[in-house]
């Protein structure tokens, strides 16, 4: 029999790929299971990059449009979908591509087949041809993500041509005329946002009274009145009770979440992002002993054990935000503790962006949470209006809001509203991770003319006084 595996992780996404090439930098004898055609998880294949490729190439074709004659560019820019939907197929293929490679280059087998758990220390391998081998492996890493969860409480059957999950909702073969996103979270804005700016009519219908549930409050209430202006509708505190087909496409049912008539409307495309769930199935992770909490997740402990020996667990599939990049960081901290060293996640500095345009980014506590907990806090704020590069570039939308520690000044928020948010909000979490204060950002110097100017000034604003207003 071949040596055993150090490691055989299930599952190719953000975490689980990340957690394979690390252990195998740290010497590990690695093995990757996917059951996807393709490495790289729901981020590479339908989730974050082609979102991106897509939202990148409609905020381009919306400027084109809108902004670009302000500029001084007279152009009548035409819709080629099936060359936009290429440019997004392309960017896929060069990033799942790219993990092969760095299969490859890192020495990591990477096995395509579905992986099941016969006990610690076996992972069966079904391939599509019916095939079977067994690995086995000193430890094993459940990193099999989520999937779509579907609407609370109703039984929605997506045929994924008029009612679409996100799946399919970056591959709809023409504009919809009309398209109802039900779920104003950030895969509803995200791909509400693409549509509409290729010319859909859309309409978000939401549970909550605000939009992004766990965002700031004010930052939600300004980007939801961007979006308004960029032509998209909302229906806030508004239940969807009832999903259907129809003869011309398919309608949404919803009612006032304080009471009230219910209302029926119809559109030709209903995208449903109402949240993911955590992917378990087939694992056979009742067989081997693994439990689950009380949403389905595998229960782990700090260093990310299963109630079993030599079973781990990250990303999607555990508790915690569903973001890729919090995946990748508990791929490295577990790799770490497998080859013996200290593997942490500091989960009070994880950034969250949403790439709308403008994005929104936050790191850290909101206001409404700070005020919750009875912390005593400062506020500073800067818009983008008074910053020099953002009116050169007719981007001055939104602003910066800084939280800081009222006694201690150390920050314990950002929140971005506006072009670039995704970027500049890296310097917020490096803050927050050294336990920096707002001081520490107003006195760090920042290249003028940038839009990072914004971030200094509200950090200014929350410690002094900001220059520029
Ligand atoms: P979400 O949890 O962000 O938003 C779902 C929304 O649907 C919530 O606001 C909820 O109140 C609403 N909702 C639920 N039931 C409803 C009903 N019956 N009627 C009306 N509204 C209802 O989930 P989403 O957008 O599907 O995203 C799933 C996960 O993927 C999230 O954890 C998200 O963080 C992650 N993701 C992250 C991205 C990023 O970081 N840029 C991009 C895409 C997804």
């Amino acid at each position: 029999m071949a040596d055993p595996y150090d490691l055989v992780v299930i599952g190719s996404g953000p975490g689980g790929y990340v957690c394979a090439i690390k252990a195998a930098q740290l010497g590990l004898k690695v093995a990757c299971v996917e059951k996807r055609k393709t490495y790289g998880g729901t981020c590479l294949n339908v989730g974050c990059i082609p979102s991106k490729a897509l939202l990148y190439a409609s905020e381009a074709f919306a400027e084109a449009g809108h902004s670009f004659a302000d500029l001084g560019i007279e152009v009548a820019p035409k819709l080629n979908l099936d060359r936009m939907m290429g440019h997004k197929d392309k960017t896929v293929k060069a990033n799942v591509d790219g993990i092969a490679y760095l299969f490859k280059k890192n020495r990591i087998d990477g096995i395509i087949g579905t992986g099941r758990i016969k006990s610690a220390g076996e992972v069966e391998v079904t391939k599509e041809d019916g095939s079977s081998q067994t690995l086995q492996a000193k430890a094993i890493c459940i990193a099999t993500g989520s999937e779509v969860a579907g609407i609370p409480g109703l039984d929605v059957t997506f045929d994924e041509t008029t009612i679409v999950s996100s799946d399919h909702a970056i591959a709809l073969p023409k504009v919809p005329k009309t398209m109802v996103v039900v779920g104003g979270g950030v895969i509803g804005l995200e791909l509400g946002s693409v549509w509409a700016r290729l010319g859909a009519d859309v309409t978000v219908v939401e549970f909550l009274d605000k939009v992004l549930g766990p965002m700031d409050q004010e930052v939600s209430t300004a980007f939801q009145k961007l979006l308004v202006k960029q032509g998209l509708t909302f229906r806030l505190g508004a239940k969807v009770t009832g999903v259907a087909k129809t003869r011309k496409g398919a309608s949404v049912t919803f009612e006032p979440v304080k009471g009230g008539e219910a209302e029926t409307i119809e559109a030709d495309v209903v995208l449903v992002a109402t949240g993911r769930k955590p992917y378990t199935e087939g694992l056979g992770l009742a067989d081997a002993g693994v439990a689950l909490d009380e949403r389905g997740r595998v229960e782990i402990d700090q260093h990310f054990k299963t109630s079993v020996d030599g079973i781990y667990a990250i990303g999607d599939v555990v508790k915690g935000a569903m973001l890729a990049h919090k995946a990748e960081d508990e791929g490295v901290a577990l790799a770490e503790i497998l080859a013996g060293q200290s593997g942490h996640v500091n989960y009070d500095a994880i950034p969250s962006v949403v790439y709308t345009s403008p994005e929104v980014a936050s790191v850290g506590r909101t206001e409404e949470e700070l005020k919750k907990a009875g912390i005593d806090y400062k506020v500073g704020k800067f818009p983008f209006m008074a910053n020099g590069r953002a009116r050169a570039m007719l981007k001055t939308d939104g602003f910066v809001k800084v939280l800081a520690d009222a006694r201690t000044d150390r920050v314990l928020g950002v929140h971005v509203l506006g072009a670039g948010a995704g970027d500049l909000i890296a310097e917020a979490a490096l803050l927050m991770e050294f336990g920096g204060a707002s001081e520490d950002l107003a006195r760090t110097s920042h290249a003028h003319p940038t839009l990072s100017e914004a971030m200094r000034e509200a950090a200014f604003a929350a410690f002094a006084k900001p220059i520029h207003i």
